[in-house]
């Protein structure tokens, strides 16, 4: 672990997952506050900060300190704001799906799927409505040679369709919701293919890279041996010991990677309101373990 002046940083776990104190996210940070927060990114993948108080302008800016914001295809954006999300449940509406409650990466549907995510709680349940994260890295690491040697040859394909397709559980009726608007489209059920390990850009560590809201299937294999790989994944990525859990609060934001993230957002708080503005910022083509050695 690095060391840090600038800012205190408490770990959740040793895998996932820091609370920072120190910053204030409406006012402009110097160099040495932006590089030790964009390093504690980089270090514990998803960073806490609780208290922040930020216009929308604000909260852009903050998401401008990990890279070029780049809005969510299919969701409609707050007005005026093309660049910020309104994730929100009202207190009456008791939906069987609520918005990012799966386990998923941010929009791996797209051939560069999102770099990070920048998210901010204005209104938060008094119980419930925490955010789990796992992380993909420790997860790959705890697999034998043997096992990630063969994911290192694989390619999973993944589609937005589920979600945001003509017949993917937000379209029309289904969600029954006034709060979120999502524009199903056919272009949503796009296939798109991701290495199953990718390298991140700028550690180096190879990570898991499916997830079960947009993973389809992985190329080339039958369907009943894709189900049983990616089931066996999706079980040993979310194990206790790579996982951290949120719990927000008024004013809490977080602020993950999701090169070497998952997440899902807890439905667990029917009766109150939520209501989350998220900032998403735009990465590159995931890169895979097999590429990266043959560059290097
Ligand atoms: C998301 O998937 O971006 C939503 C997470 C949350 O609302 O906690």
């Amino acid at each position: 672990m690095t060391t840090y002046e600038t800012i205190v940083v408490r770990p959740l776990t040793a895998n996932i997952g820091a609370e920072i104190e120190g910053l204030d996210l409406s006012k402009p940070l110097d160099n040495r506050q932006s590089e030790e927060l964009y390093r504690a990114f980089l270090e514990h993948h998803v960073v806490f900060l609780r208290g922040q108080d930020m216009t929308p302008e604000q909260h852009m800016t903050a998401g401008r300190l990990f890279g070029e914001i780049c809005g969510i295809p299919f969701v409609k954006s707050v007005e005026g704001y093309p660049e910020i999300v309104e994730i929100v449940k009202e207190a009456e509406e008791r939906k069987t799906y609520n918005f990012g409650g799966n386990w998923h990466t941010d929009m791996t549907f797209l051939e560069e799927p999102a770099k990070a995510s920048v998210l901010y709680g204005l209104e938060v349940p008094p119980a419930g409505g925490d955010t789990k994260f796992a992380a993909t890295a420790a997860a790959y690491d705890a697999l034998s040679p043997r096992m990630q040697e063969i994911l290192e040859s694989l390619t999973g394909i993944h589609t937005g369709g589920r979600s945001y397709g003509k017949s993917g559980k937000f379209a029309g009726s289904k969600t029954s919701t006034k709060s979120m608007q999502i524009d199903a489209s056919d272009d949503a059920d796009a296939e798109i293919e991701h290495p199953i390990v990718r390298v991140h850009p700028e550690t180096g560590r190879k990570a898991l890279y499916v997830n079960p809201n947009y993973t389809l299937r992985i190329k080339d294999l039958a369907e009943d041996e894709s189900a049983a790989i990616l089931n066996f994944l999706y079980a040993h990525m979310v194990r206790d010991e790579f996982t951290c859990r949120f719990q927000w609060t008024p004013g809490a934001v977080a602020i993950w990677d999701n090169r070497v993230t998952m997440h899902r957002a807890i439905n667990d708080y029917d009766g109150a309101r939520r209501v989350m503005h998220r900032v998403t910022i735009g990465g590159d083509r995931p890169v895979a373990a097999a590429a990266s050695a043959s560059a290097a």
